[in-house]
């Protein structure tokens, strides 16, 4: 039984009251809202080295901010004040720090070793590796040869099947991971609702050489559903009833709908209820990945999301990669007051990892009720948008630049690029320093004087990126630790979801 994570430890006292943010608000006022980046360059000519941070592959550039050594030691304070530390070692001990839901939250027990002693205790914790175990031989024989199509054809045409965190994760991380796929092997995707993806998708299949991978932990999300029925149809179409058996498998944690649907037991890959959607990439939900990539590349992810974690809680608050980038957030959007947050990638491999951190931190931040059920007195999750880099420059960039809106932004560079280090760096740098010529019309004037972090690393590798999405998942967490949020629930999409259910159950669809 998971351990009930009280008041005291989820920072009873609204984050807005602690001595650490008054400190923060006067400093901002005093200090800080008035001051240049250009200002603060000049002011320390070593500022550059002072506010860079290492953490396995990833580079954290966090020197064009609004931000001073006073700033960042009141930030840590306040995470202190926040009882982070101690939120952290809740989350790694199993406590049910998702309260809304009465849930551990235990994504870092997926990629954890047993030596790290992650919530061992909490059920299910130790049949983490019997999965990876299951899935590794799966994979293999996939890929041997051994595990076939129904009429005795190699499977190479891998369909994910999912929405959401059952969705974007394969997505995004197959695309990061594309230089990794295996020969002969192939990725797709369906997850909208109306049939175009399906219908388009399989006219370029062949039935025999087809493997749907049906990702959805309660196996009910219509969607999900849907797709995975309309699949099932066409299969059975072009093959046979008895082919379901061949190309289907699944990542679900409800054994009675795989009953129904058809999935034999070899084919089932199981999950926990400690494992949010948003962060279930790491999970059986990584089957369809793991296919495409191979098992050591899977597992590679998985290392890098364990390094990852183990710089998260063991590092000091101020070298603490996540906390670092959560506590600069809080910055923006509590103190200046910015409303989004752009995530631009120098990376054209990382082109849907923008769309999958929507999820993460939108799903996981944007609440309005406090995990003590009061209404929350500051404002919480960001909006977030972005795009791969060069196409964003010939897009929104504009608004960057020029627009009358602060929108802190986070690169992301892979440095194997000298195009893409180039642009990124100039990017950087434009906006931080715009222009500086008097003479020139108004319309041509960039003010200059808009922050960003720049998170690098030498070109993307399977561990890279389990750093990389690690680095996001326990930042967006501390911010919601500070907020008093439960980051963990997604009560807002549940209305939605109940009424469209009720008007097709009314037309009789
Ligand atoms: O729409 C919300 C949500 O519950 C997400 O959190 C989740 O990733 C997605 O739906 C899919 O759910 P499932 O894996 O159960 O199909």
């Amino acid at each position: 039984m998971a351990k009930n994570y009280t008041n005291r430890e989820l920072s009873a006292r609204y984050p807005t009251d602690l001595p650490a943010w008054k400190k923060l608000a006067t400093h901002f006022r005093d200090d800080m809202r008035d001051a240049t980046l250009r200002e603060l360059f000049a002011r320390d000519k070593k500022r550059a080295g002072k506010f860079e941070l290492q953490s396995g592959d990833l580079t954290l550039d966090y020197s064009k901010n609004h931000l001073t050594a006073t700033t960042r030691k009141m930030l840590t304070q306040l995470a202190r004040q926040a009882d982070v530390p101690a939120a952290i070692e809740a989350m790694f001990a199993g406590d049910a720090i998702n309260k809304t839901e009465g849930r551990s939250v235990l994504h870092v027990a997926l990629r954890a070793k047993i030596a790290d002693t992650v919530a061992l205790e909490t059920p299910g914790v130790s049949e983490v590796w019997e999965v990876l175990t299951k899935m590794e031989s799966f994979v293999e024989r996939v890929h041997s040869g051994e595990i076939k199509g129904s009429t005795g054809k190699k499977l190479s045409d891998i369909v994910n099947i999912g929405i959401g965190g059952s969705d974007l994760g394969p997505v995004m991380a197959s695309r990061a991971l594309r230089t990794y796929w295996k020969d002969g092997m192939r990725f797709h995707s369906v997850s909208n609702v109306d049939g175009t993806q399906l219908h388009d998708l399989i006219r370029e299949l062949d039935p025999e050489s087809t493997l749907f991978v049906v990702c959805s932990k309660t196996f009910t999300t219509l969607e999900t559903m849907t797709n995975a029925n309309a699949a099932r149809t066409w299969i059975i179409e072009q093959l046979d009833e008895l082919a379901v058996q061949y190309h289907f498998v699944a990542a679900s944690t409800n054994h009675a709908a795989m009953d129904e649907f058809g999935i034999r037991s070899d084919f089932r890959f199981g999950f926990w209820d400690w494992v949010g959607g948003r962060y279930s990439l790491w999970s059986a939900v990584g089957l369809s990945l793991a296919l495409v990539v191979g098992m050591d590349s899977f597992k590679a992810v998985l290392s890098g999301g364990r390094r990852m974690d183990l710089h998260f809680r063991q590092s000091p608050l101020d070298e603490n990669m996540p906390v670092l980038l959560a506590l600069i957030g809080i910055w923006y959007n509590n103190f200046f007051g910015a409303q989004s947050q752009a995530i631009l990638p120098y990376d054209n491999r990382l082109d849907r990892f923008p769309a999958y951190l929507q999820q993460l931190q939108m799903e996981s931040s944007g609440k309005s009720v406090r995990m003590d059920g009061k209404p929350v007195r500051c404002d919480t999750g960001m909006i977030i948008w972005g795009e791969a880099g060069n196409n964003a420059q010939h897009s929104f960039y504009q608004l960057l630049h020029q627009g009358t809106r602060l929108v802190p932004v986070d690169f992301l560079l892979s440095e194997s690029s000298a195009l893409a280090t180039a642009n990124c760096e100039a990017q950087a740098e434009a906006l931080m320093n715009g222009t500086s010529d008097d003479d020139i019309e108004p319309y041509r004037v960039h003010a200059g004087n808009r922050p960003s972090n720049t998170i690098h690393y030498r070109k993307m590798t399977p561990e890279v990126l389990g750093q990389l999405i690690a680095l996001y998942e326990h930042k967006v967490f501390i911010e919601g630790v500070i907020w008093g949020i439960d980051s963990f629930d997604q009560w807002g999409v549940e209305l939605g979801k109940r009424l469209a259910n009720e008007r097709i159950l009314s037309r009789g669809e």
